[in-house]
């Protein structure tokens, strides 16, 4: 093994290897942990405001028991926890942030490899993203979902609260109800125990190679999340002696199987942004396309909410992401090398399914289109993108007269007012919920559609925005139209009663007004004024890229790699 770089520090003699070593000593470490040995970061997202990683105390101490078993050092870190349901006015507009905290953290200080602890939906993109800048060896470990919840005799999850949203305006359930199902839904550790972003996100991380097998499913509360977390501390130290970084792993054939993969589990649409923002950093050319083009041929395999019926803690007793893997054999490029060090066919070479109701064969899937369709026309010339898998087959080909809302205050202002004219023809757009325009590019995508008409029994539309959606949303959505109405789009033009035609089967997304008309209006069209003059917010609006090439800031692309030039004291 080649010296290392946290040599760099603690193998030092005089002075700065004194500075080095002597505060570390303070909290009870013996001298021979300085000996040379792997030092190994546990980057932990814990936070209690982040309630879908408040159990990571405990995870990381298993890392560290693996870590010590197999001779190395570890030492557990902080960074900027985003928790998905409080973080106002989205997570999203703080995933560069702390990607950049993490990029800075590794590179700052004397790691030989690390553990990326990871679960609430921008956590694990966050991590990745800023770890891919650096480019040690690292290896990731999701928090695992939650157990599913259960209210009145029924199965919940996340995908739920649309519907008790719906149910409780329309004074099907009370007040009442409706707080006694918080408590039951949410009822252990862990992330969201749907396929939403948060699993979407551990199955990329796991399909990607970035995890030991079985990462994605496990649920948070049963202790074999402890062992695989033990079992990846053990890892990570052999990884850092073998030199196995994320850019041998992180190859073109890894995202082309990662796209497969999402496909196949019906994951959200969320994927493509952090997908793109990862290819970005550690400089795979990947482009909106590519997720067309590889998930066209994957039917959906995974029964899972909020494209099928079940849960991921189902998912796992069904045989584990390594199933889903398994029965896409022959579509998968399977030498992919991942963390343990085999090829990702090789890992899935024994599963098992043990329930067809949860994971089907390629011959007889559950649905036969996934994945994500890229919609191009004058009204997204960069692209925008569905979830097939979670819209309405009768409205994939729709022409429908526009009913627009300028930004979410203006949507809510007016969604109910007993005057507006809407009806179930109609599509609904959204504008300025963008990379710049919100900032953040919040998931109000799948705007609730209005009590009159939920009241006709109409529980799906299409709707059109330049935002996002959570991944435990679903409808005939169309989300992250590029370029989007704060950067000038031509969804900025959109006026009331325009005719739009929707075509998912032919990929496109047309506004019916002429060239020369459009030209007219954008004489009229200001931008949306963002009255961010100051900080990071700023800065995010001024260097976030558009959705279709993942959201990153331009100036982060790329890595700057691990190595430290400058040496004070
Ligand atoms: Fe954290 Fe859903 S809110 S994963």
């Amino acid at each position: 093994m080649e010296k290392l770089r946290s040599q760099n520090w603690f193998g030092k003699k005089g002075k700065d290897g004194f500075i080095y070593r002597a505060w570390m000593k303070n909290q009870g470490i013996p001298a021979d942990m300085f000996d040379g040995r792997p030092v190994i970061g546990i980057c932990n997202t814990w936070s209690e405001l982040t309630p879908c990683n408040a159990h990571f105390r405990d995870l990381a101490e298993s890392v560290k028991k693996g870590v010590l078993e197999a001779g190395g050092f570890p030492v557990e870190f902080p960074v900027m926890s985003l928790g998905e349901t409080l973080i106002k006015p989205t997570a999203m507009l703080y995933r560069n942030l702390a990607s950049m905290d993490v990029e800075e953290s590794i590179r700052a200080n004397p790691i030989d490899g690390v553990v990326l602890l990871c679960g609430c939906d921008k956590t694990t993109p966050s991590l990745i993203m800023g770890a891919c800048s650096v480019d040690i060896p690292t290896l990731v470990i999701s928090g695992g979902p939650m157990l599913k919840g259960h209210w009145r005799g029924k199965d919940i999850g996340t995908s739920d609260v649309w519907r008790f949203d719906e149910a409780h305006k329309l004074g099907e359930i009370t007040d009442e109800e409706f707080v006694e199902a918080e408590a039951c839904m949410a009822r252990t550790q862990g992330h969201c125990a749907v396929m939403g972003t948060a699993s979407t996100m551990a199955t990329m991380v796991e399909a990607l190679g970035l995890s030991l097998p079985n990462n994605a499913a496990i649920p948070a509360a049963d202790v074999r999340r402890k062992v695989l977390s033990q079992l990846s501390g053990r890892r990570i130290v052999e990884m850092v002696k073998e030199d196995l970084k994320l850019s041998k792993i992180l190859t073109r054939e890894a995202f082309e199987n990662s796209i497969m993969v999402n496909a196949a589990i019906g994951g959200s649409t969320n994927f493509v942004i952090h997908l793109l923002a990862i290819a970005g950093r550690i400089g795979v050319d990947l482009t909106i396309d590519d997720f067309d083009k590889y998930s066209q041929q994957i039917p959906l395999l995974g029964n899972l909410q909020p494209s099928g019926k079940f849960f991921m803690e189902d998912l796992y007793y069904a045989g584990g992401l390594p199933a889903i893997i398994k029965e896409l054999k022959s579509v998968l490029h399977d030498d992919a090398l991942t963390v343990n060090g085999k090829g990702i066919g090789e890992n899935s070479e024994k599963a098992i399914v043990y329930d067809r109701n949860i994971v089907a064969t390629m011959a007889e899937p559950f649905k036969p289109e996934s994945g994500i369709a890229v919609l191009r026309g004058n009204l997204s010339p960069n692209g925008a993108v569905i979830k097939p898998s979670a819209a309405t087959p009768a409205l994939m080909k729709h022409r429908g007269k526009a009913v627009v809302f300028e930004t979410i205050e203006d949507y809510h202002t007016r969604i109910e007012d007993p005057n507006l004219a809407i009806d179930e023809t109609s599509i609904m757009v959204l504008k300025n919920v963008g990379p710049k325009g919100y900032p953040g590019m919040a998931e109000v995508g799948n705007m609730g559609i209005p009590k009159k008409l939920l009241e006709k029994g109409v529980h799906d539309m299409v709707r059109i925005s330049d935002g996002r959606m959570s991944g435990t949303g679903f409808g005939t959505v169309v989300l992250h139209v590029s370029p989007e109405a704060a950067d000038g789009g031509n969804i900025a033009l959109v006026q009331n009663g325009d005719y739009i035609s929707l075509d998912v089967e032919n990929r496109t997304l047309n506004l019916e007004v002429s060239e020369n008309e459009l030209i007219e209006r954008r004489k009229n069209w200001k931008p949306y004024d963002l009255k961010y003059n100051r900080g990071y917010v700023n800065l995010y609006i001024n260097h976030v890229e558009q959705a279709h090439l993942g959201a990153d800031m331009d100036f982060l692309k790329g890595g700057s790699g691990s190595i430290v030039t400058r040496d004070s004291h």
